[in-house]
């Protein structure tokens, strides 16, 4: 008989979780709240939202210039929600002059990384953020992140292997700042960022820097990548539900393969195939920070019908 296994902590965290409760508090489908941009990466919560009201509009990256006059030629009056992710300073500037109401859903973690990096930069620390350049969280971090002089103070860097970060320092444009503010995108992997730190503090021994570094990791994702890293190594093979875009998805299957487990990651049960299973007699479920357990139960049914379970 093939079992089923779920990860003992996984699928919706607590800032996903605030953010679709707000909105769907908030919205109704006569009173609609517009959410600037993509509400989680994942579209089976977002076309639910929209059954409860919830609509979602280009956000600060598919839009050129204002977003807050863009946003209010489309949305005449009426509430603007900011997504889980945040958005940077100029974005909430302008949606505020735009006279529409606004909903803060960012996620608190989130807000606390930004409050870090707007405070690093502010008094004369040029930030390395550890994360992905394109991610939307690391694009609101940035967003705040302006020195005294109204300058950017940020640089994203997405390695963290010593001569990736070496390069980094000996090419920097204007030469190395000398001192140095240190965080990460949330959801990073915890032993990436703990490699990212320690390869920095190497390079001190041959370049003159201060480092100031500051944990700005999830504990939501970094818990649930334990979790998935436990039943990796008790199950022969590891299926991961959430959004294609979602970056701590994404991690939860690369650390299920670190344990040398065959991992899947799906966004629902149509993408399942039944020749995965062929032969296994445990398999391993998790989910990512945006998944909703609907998404998690539905891939557990078909999950059944395939192996006969
Ligand atoms: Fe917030 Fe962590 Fe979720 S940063 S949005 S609680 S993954």
């Amino acid at each position: 008989m093939v079992q089923i296994i779920r990860a003992s902590d996984m699928g919706f965290c607590m800032g996903v979780r605030r953010a679709v409760q707000i909105m769907e508090s908030e919205a109704s489908p006569e009173r609609p709240v517009f959410s600037v941009g993509e509400i989680v990466h994942n579209p089976h919560v977002v076309r639910a939202l929209e059954r409860s009201g919830v609509v979602q509009l280009p956000g600060p990256d598919e839009v050129e210039g204002d977003i807050g006059k863009a946003t209010a030629e489309r949305v005449k009056a009426g509430r603007v929600a900011i997504t889980a992710h945040g958005v940077g300073e100029r974005v909430v500037r302008e949606l505020e002059a735009s006279g529409l109401e606004i909903i803060d859903t960012t996620c608190p973690i989130v807000t606390r990384a930004q409050r870090y990096g707007q405070k690093f930069a502010r008094e004369g620390w040029h930030v390395l953020i550890y994360g992905d350049p394109g991610h939307k969280e690391v694009r609101g971090i940035l967003g705040w992140t302006f020195g005294q002089d109204g300058e950017p103070g940020a640089t994203v860097v997405p390695q963290s292997d010593y001569e990736s970060l070496r390069r980094l320092v000996e090419e920097f444009p204007g030469g190395f700042p000398n001192k140095i503010g240190v965080m990460a995108q949330t959801t990073h992997k915890m032993e990436d960022f703990a490699r990212f730190v320690a390869n920095l503090m190497l390079l001190r021994r041959d370049f003159n820097f201060e480092l100031h570094v500051v944990n700005t990791l999830c504990h939501a994702t970094t818990g649930q990548q334990e979790a998935a890293a436990a039943l990796a190594k008790e199950v022969d093979v590891m299926i991961v539900v959430g959004g294609k875009k979602s970056a701590n998805t994404r991690h939860l299957r690369e650390v299920a393969e670190e344990q040398g487990t065959r991992a899947y990651h799906i966004e629902g049960p149509e993408e399942l195939q039944a020749d995965w299973f062929a032969g296994v007699e445990r398999i391993g479920l998790t989910a990512g920070a945006s998944t909703p357990d609907f998404s998690v139960d539905a891939v557990e049914a078909r999950i059944r019908e395939l192996v006969g379970a």
